[in-house]
């Protein structure tokens, strides 16, 4: 029950700070994803102040005491700030060290926080004085830093996808176990309030018994080289289904192609079936001409989208379903009955979710609890990925997902669920989030 109520406690964490607006956020990305293509870097919400504000940050954040975790930044790119200035103003937090092996992204971190140690080598961060690090480097690179960083005894924070194969997460796992520090995954959706939200519901059985899942998650780039499109985004629909259905997917298959770089696909269509029979689909793109990361949920009660994009109404719940009259002898029986009810928008206080999950890491590398996204998540998202690719190669013919610990993973998300169903009750009886209708 500890972590369950962990689980819930996220919905409202000490300490968190807004971002002054209730309704969205201020750049129309849940997650903290800057608008900006192309060269995707330094691009974050960062830039905007002098450097001399900068360092007056830097100064209180190391008057913040004794007891701040030390955090080091592996990996300034394109993701990295963001992780770097939540860890720089976050109260308990040190940020002390980045390490990236470009000299213009140290740069970059020499001017916005001049008192913050630079490495270009990630094992000279390691063997810096920090706690605890967070890995924001390309996925092919996860596991050797995360492995190094796990042999130094750090607590580990790892972007998503854990790692690129089944086989190096369970070398992480099994690492983190032996010295005993924390392995988190940064699914950074699983602390999304909308998505806290939606689990909620589901969980709750507000929305009945889910029949299925749609997801889409489309923009124009940003292109990859080295990983498929299913790699880069489909991290965060699977994490999110798993959590949401508590559950995890019995087989996979995909569809995609490869219309702008050849062999790396950029489109892809994954079709998953959950070992209760709900079926779920991911659409996941770096060639749409739209910005879309939508998910829509259909229960026999109700149905709920949730909308990321959307500023002020992240999640709609549609009280609409069809139903069997009651049978009869005549032609009747043969007709199904429409329901339209209200549309409700639930109010959702918004808070930055990447700030929830560094937060949350830095709560559970204090005191050894079991992240909400711990490893065996990201174990089990990596290993989604693997079946998905799989299916991929052999022309969408359904793959098996293979994972080991499955009976501890199914155990661990069930846990999860019965926390966001305890929430869910606290939340109604206190605020009746769901009856803005209009
Ligand atoms: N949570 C989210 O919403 C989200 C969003 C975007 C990216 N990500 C994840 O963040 C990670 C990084 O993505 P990105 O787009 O920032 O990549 P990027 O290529 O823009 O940046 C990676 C940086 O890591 C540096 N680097 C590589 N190996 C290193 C090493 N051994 N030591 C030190 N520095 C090293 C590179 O020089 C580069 O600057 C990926 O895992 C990605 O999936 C997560």
């Amino acid at each position: 029950m500890d972590r369950l109520l962990k689980g819930t406690a996220l919905v409202k964490p000490k300490g968190a700070a807004t971002n002054g607006n209730s309704n969205g956020h201020s750049n129309g990305h849940s997650n903290g994803h800057p608008n900006g293509h192309s060269n995707g870097h330094a691009n974050g919400a960062t830039n905007g102040a002098a450097p001399e504000r900068r360092s007056n940050r830097d100064r209180r954040a190391r008057r913040r005491g004794a007891d701040a975790l030390k955090v080091g930044v592996i990996g300034c790119g394109y993701w990295g700030p963001h992780l770097i200035r939540n860890f720089s103003e976050i109260p308990g937090a040190e940020l002390v060290a980045v390490a990236d092996q470009r000299p213009d992204r140290l740069d970059y971190v020499r001017v916005r926080h001049p008192g913050v140690k630079r490495f270009t080598h990630h094992s000279d961060l390691l063997e810096a004085d920090v706690d605890a690090v967070v890995i924001a480097t390309p996925i092919h690179t996860h596991h050797a830093v995360a492995r190094d960083a796990l042999l130094a005894g750090k607590h580990v924070m790892v972007e998503k996808p854990l790692t690129s194969s089944v086989e190096q997460a369970l070398d992480l796992i099994g690492l983190a176990e032996a010295r005993g520090t924390v392995l988190m995954a940064a699914h950074t959706f699983l602390y999304n309030p909308a998505v806290r939200e939606l689990c909620r519901m589901v969980h709750s059985k507000h929305l009945g018994r889910i029949h299925y899942i749609d997801s889409a998650r489309l923009n124009l780039g940003l292109f990859q080289r080295r990983v498929n499109v299913m790699w880069d985004l489909a991290p965060h629909d699977i994490s999110i289904l798993i959590q949401l259905l508590a559950e995890l997917p019995a087989t996979v298959s995909s569809h995609g192609a490869s219309c702008v770089q050849p062999g790396v696909h950029d489109v892809a269509y994954l079709n998953l079936e959950f070992e209760s029979g709900i079926l779920a689909q991911i659409h996941v793109s770096w060639l749409d001409p739209a910005k879309v990361r939508r998910i829509t949920v259909v229960g026999d009660k109700r149905m709920a989208v949730y909308n990321d994009v959307s500023l002020g109404e992240k999640i709609r719940v549609y009280d609409k379903g069809v139903e069997h009259p009651p049978v009869t002898d005549s032609f009747g029986e043969f007709q199904l009955s429409y329901r339209y009810g209200d549309v409700t928008i639930p109010y959702i206080e918004w808070q930055e979710p990447l700030r929830l999950e560094c937060e949350h890491f830095l709560h559970c590398a204090r005191t050894g609890e079991r992240p909400l996204s711990d490893a065996t998540q990201g174990l089990a998202v990596v290993a989604v990925l693997e079946a998905a690719d799989k299916s991929l190669a052999d022309g969408g013919k359904p793959a098996a997902v293979v994972l080991p610990w499955q009976q501890a993973v199914t155990a661990r998300l069930r846990e999860i669920r019965l926390a966001a169903a305890d929430a869910a009750v606290i939340s109604s009886a206190a605020s009746a989030p769901v009856t803005a209708a209009f």
